[in-house]
C-alpha cells in the first residue's frame, strides 16, 4: 500500500536531516507505513550511505535523496508541493527558524524532534498564529522525549478534577552527537521553566541533582530539570492543568553525576564569548563527550520510563509507561504523524503537541502496535 500525494509528481513527505541517527529511523518507519518520502540533507554521500547502511528494507521504499542548502529560499523550493516536513536537524533553537519559515512559505505541515523548551516557546509565540491561519500544523517535539510522558499525563487527565502534574522522564543508552550538543547549547543559552498556577517559573539554576523515587527500581534515580522539558509549554494551553513540573535524565548514575560539572564547566568557559564563539566551543565540548554515532538500539539496553503523578484537591492518578528504544519511538511517532496528516487534518492546527494534534490514545496504540512500550500501569483515587 502506498499513500499518494495530491500532487502526484512530488513525494509528499520531506525528512530533513535524513542522514542523522533519528532521521534514518524516521525513514525506516515511513517505509513501514508505505509513505513515499524525500530524504533531504546537506551531503548527498552521507544521505546515501545512511539510507543504504542504516535503513533496513530501504530497497523497497519509495524515496529520493535531495541535497539542500540551509536557507529559507532553498528549503522553500524543496518543500513546495510536499505536504509534511519532518525536521530532525537540531539544536532546533539554532537551526529551526529557517525550516519553520520555509514550511510556512511552502504551505506544508511542520513537525520536529525537539525537546528544547525555549524552541517550543519561540514556535508558539512567533509562528503559531501564522500556521493556524494557514490551516497548518506546527508541532515541534513529536519524539520520545516528551511525547511518551505526555501520553502518560493525558491518561491521568482522563480523570476530571486533577490540576497538578509531577513528571519524571528517564532513558537508558547513549545520546547521539546532536543530542549531546543540544543538551549543552540548551543549558548555556536558555532558562528552564516549570509551570506554577499557569505561569512559567524558572528553575533555580544552582539546584543540582535531585534524587527521585521512580517506579520499577529500589535505587533512587538522579534527576535534573533537563532544560525544563516540553510539558510546561504544552500544558500551559490546557485548561485542566495549572501546575506542571518535569525532571529526568539518563538511568546511568555515573553519567548523570557528571552532567552538572560538564555543563557548569562549559558555561564558565564560554561566558564571555559571542554567540558564534560559544557555539564552536560548545560543539567542541560536546564532541569530547560524544563523537560517534551510537549503535542501533537494543531493547534490553535502551529503555524508557515515563512516570506521571497527577493530583487535584480530592483525586490522584499515577501512570507509568515502561518502554524501550527511545530513538525508535521517535522515528515511529514522526512517521505516524506524517501518515495521519496525509489522510486527514490534525485535531488542532497551529502550535500543538503530538497528543493535541493526533490524540494520546492513538499515539499510544501506535507505540504498542510496534512493540515499543508496555501497557501503561495506571492507579487512581477519585475523591
Ligand atoms: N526529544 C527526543 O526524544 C529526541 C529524540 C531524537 C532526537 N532528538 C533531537 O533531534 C536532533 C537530531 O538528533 P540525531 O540523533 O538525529 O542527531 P545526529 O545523528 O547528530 O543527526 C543530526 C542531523 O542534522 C544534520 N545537521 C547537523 N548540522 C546541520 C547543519 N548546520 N545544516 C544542515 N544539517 C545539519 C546532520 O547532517 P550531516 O549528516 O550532514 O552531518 C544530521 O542529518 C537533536 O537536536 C536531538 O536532540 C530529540
Amino acid at each position: 500500500m502506498s499513500i499518494q500525494s495530491s500532487a502526484p509528481s512530488k513525494r509528499p513527505v520531506v525528512v530533513y536531516g535524513a542522514s542523522g541517527y533519528t532521521g534514518r529511523l524516521v525513514c525506516e518507519y515511513l517505509r513501514e507505513f508505505g509513505i513515499p518520502f524525500i530524504a533531504a540533507g546537506r551531503s548527498e554521500q552521507r544521505l546515501k550511505d545512511a539510507l543504504a547502511s542504516n535503513v533496513p528494507g530501504v530497497e523497497t521504499a519509495d524515496y529520493e535523496v535531495a541535497v539542500v542548502e540551509h536557507t529559507v529560499e532553498a528549503l522553500t523550493e524543496l518543500f513546495t508541493g510536499a505536504q509534511v516536513v519532518l525536521n530532525t536537524v537540531g539544536p532546533f533553537s539554532q537551526y529551526g527558524p529557517e525550516v519553520v519559515q520555509a514550511c510556512l512559505a511552502a504551505g506544508t505541515h511542520y513537525t520536529d524532534t525537539t525537546g528544547e523548551q525555549d524552541w517550543l516557546i519561540t514556535c508558539e509565540e512567533q509562528y503559531g498564529a501564522h500556521f493556524a491561519a494557514a490551516g497548518l500544523l506546527l508541532a515541534p517535539g513529536i519524539a520520545q522525549m516528551y511525547t511518551t510522558g505526555e501520553i502518560a499525563a493525558q491518561i491521568c487527565l482522563e480523570q476530571p478534577g486533577l490540576d497538578t502534574l509531577d513528571i519524571a522522564v528517564f532513558w537508558g543508552g547513549s545520546p547521539t552527537i546532536a543530542s549531546t550538543r543540544t543538551i549543552l547549547v540548551n543549558a548555556a543559552t536558555s532558562v528552564a521553566h516549570y509551570l506554577e498556577q499557569n505561569s512559567y517559573v524558572p528553575f533555580d539554576p544552582t539546584q543540582g541533582l535531585v534524587p527521585l523515587v521512580v517506579p520499577g527500581q529500589h535505587e533512587l534515580a538522579q534527576s535534573l530539570p533537563w532544560g525544563g522539558t516540553s510539558h510546561p509549554v504544552w500544558f500551559k494551553r490546557d485548561p485542566r492543568v495549572a501546575t506542571c513540573k518535569a525532571q529526568g535524565g539518563v538511568f546511568n548514575a555515573a553519567l548523570m553525576n557528571g552532567v552538572p560539572q560538564i555543563v557548569a564547566g562549559a558555561l564558565e568557559a564560554t561566558k564571555d564569548m559571542d554567540a558564534e564563539q560559544r557555539d564552536e566551543a560548545l560543539t567542541a565540548t560536546a564532541a569530547q563527550v560524544m563523537n560517534q554515532m551510537p549503535p542501533r538500539e537494543n531493547p534490553r539496553l535502551n529503555k524508557s520510563l515515563d512516570s506521571v503523578h497527577a493530583s487535584g484537591p480530592l483525586g490522584r492518578a499515577h501512570c507509568v509507561i515502561h518502554g524501550n528504544q527511545n530513538y525508535k519511538q521517535t522515528g515511529l511517532l514522526q512517521a505516524f504523524a506524517a501518515y495521519s496528516l496525509l489522510q486527514q487534518p490534525p485535531l488542532r492546527v497551529g502550535f500543538a503537541s503530538g497528543c493535541q494534534a493526533f490524540g494520546h490514545r492513538e499515539l499510544l496504540g501506535q507505540l504498542r502496535a510496534f512493540g515499543l512500550v508496555a501497557e501503561p500501569v495506571v492507579t487512581r483515587q477519585a475523591g
